[in-house]
């Protein structure tokens, strides 16, 4: 183990930040989640506090002029900005996607143009795999990009990217090569205002409202050649080596609406009374808060070992179960976030099926991650490919 990293428990630097996000989340983006979700608007109070304040895109090493967080770091900050609104932690999550391909395989050149801005927060960055027609099965996609001198030329369309149209960069992979499936697939830097890329209207979602999804259509987009990320026909490779990173800020995205909606409900049941008592009195509502609890606590555990393992992994290390820990946390946390915030409805009675209390809207946005990132039955596969081969 590296020495750096000789545990995996959060150091006091790491608590620090977890309570300095939190103040900055209660205070500035919370307060905003409801009316977010209601108006199906993008939560511009969060990002704005979460640029002044330098934690919009933390894990961009310092050599880009970013924060150089490491991996716990940005999972505490994903998880404390999701206590307080899911939407808003689309931002620093996303931002992480979007770069990791070119922080994992882009040239010196690209990672300098692409990661300054970023860092910055005058630039965000998404992730463009999916297709209509290629989900789980992503290698099936259909995107082409086809080499025309110093310049590669894409067609296509790609499917439920998140933070589309906001984003200023997209990482795009798209087929350089069809006879040859995975390994003739490639990944670009694909910006915003290239010529030839347009944004389809927004997805009417069950959750997440806050964080726009839509179909980034490209038609004869001719980006410079040096906008390749890695070798011709490593796209796809990079993509996956990316997700072994990026599910693990999933699973911090899952912990924070969990914890949000446990907390949310333990206060209740103490003010909430029934026959004569507060309904924390009851043993029946005792042993499910117990369980929610006890399970997000394991999911945490395995994200924040998970989390460490990806970091160790940046610094040059082999991690052979990587990809392993990185899909566990990923399907444990969304199916206990998903269980939590079922369990904080139920906490709250009808009250918690109402938009007055912030409950629904948690479950709501539970619900994606259990979908997104690879749904939780690629995950299993994943995870079981792991454990036969
Ligand atoms: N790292 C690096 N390379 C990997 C890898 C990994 N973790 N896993 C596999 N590869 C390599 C393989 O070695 C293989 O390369 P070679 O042929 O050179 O050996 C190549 O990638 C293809 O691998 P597979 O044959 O295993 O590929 P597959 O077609 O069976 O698909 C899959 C594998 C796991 C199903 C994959 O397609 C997958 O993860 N699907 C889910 C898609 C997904 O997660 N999408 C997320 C979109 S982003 C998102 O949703 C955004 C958001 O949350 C905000
Ligand atoms: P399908 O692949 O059609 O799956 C349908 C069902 O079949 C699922 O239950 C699935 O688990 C099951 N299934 C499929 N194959 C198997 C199998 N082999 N074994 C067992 N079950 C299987 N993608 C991006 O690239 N970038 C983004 O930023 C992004 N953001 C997203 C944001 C939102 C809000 C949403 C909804 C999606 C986003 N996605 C993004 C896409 C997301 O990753 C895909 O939706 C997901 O991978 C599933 O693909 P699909 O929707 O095509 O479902």
């Amino acid at each position: 183990m590296s020495s750096d990293f000789p545990a995996y428990a959060p150091s006091e630097e790491h608590e620090l930040l977890r309570r300095t996000v939190r103040e900055l989340a209660d205070a500035k983006i919370a307060p905003h989640a409801a009316e977010v979700d209601e108006e199906s608007r993008f939560p511009q109070e969060a990002l704005d506090a979460l640029v002044q304040n330098d934690l919009h895109a933390v894990h961009v090493p310092e050599q880009y002029g970013g924060a150089g967080a490491d991996a716990l770091a940005t999972v505490i900050v994903i998880e404390e900005v999701a206590r307080a609104c899911a939407s808003s932690s689309l931002i620093p999550a996303v931002n992480k996607l979007g770069t990791v391909p070119v922080l994992l395989s882009g040239a010196d050149e690209l990672k300098k143009k692409y990661l300054t801005p970023v860092a910055r927060g005058e630039a965000m960055f998404s992730y463009a795999l999916s297709e209509a027609d290629a989900g789980s099965d992503a290698a099936g996609m259909k995107t082409r990009a086809v080499r025309d001198g110093d310049h590669w030329v894409l067609n296509g369309a790609k499917m439920w990217i998140t933070n589309a149209g906001v984003s200023e960069y997209y990482t795009v992979m798209a087929v350089t090569d069809p006879g040859k499936g995975a390994r003739g697939i490639s990944a670009f830097v694909v910006e915003k205002s290239d010529e030839g890329v347009s944004f389809a209207p927004k997805e009417r979602k069950l959750g997440i409202k806050g964080s726009p999804t839509r179909q980034v259509i490209l038609e004869n987009v001719r980006i410079p050649a040096d906008r390749i990320i890695g070798g011709e026909g490593t796209g796809f490779k990079t993509a996956l080596a990316t997700l072994d990173h990026t599910r693990i800020t999933i699973a911090a995205q899952a912990l924070g609406i969990a914890q949000g909606a446990l907390d949310y409900a333990l206060g209740y049941v103490k003010e909430r009374r029934q026959f004569g008592k507060p309904i924390a009195d009851f043993q029946g509502v005792q042993f499910m808060l117990a369980d929610m609890a006890m399970r997000l606590e394991g999911a945490r555990q395995l994200t924040y070992h998970a989390a460490i393992k990806s970091e160790r992994a940046f610094h040059g290390e082999t991690i052979p179960d990587l990809t392993f820990v990185s899909s566990a946390c990923k399907a444990l946390a969304s199916d206990v976030a998903m269980d939590v915030t079922t369990d904080a409805v139920q906490l709250l009675g009808g009250y918690g099926y109402t938009r007055e209390f912030p409950v629904e809207r948690m479950m709501r946005d539970a619900k994606i991650t259990q979908i997104y990132e690879g749904t939780n039955q690629i995950q299993r596969m994943v995870i079981a490919r792991q454990l036969l081969k």
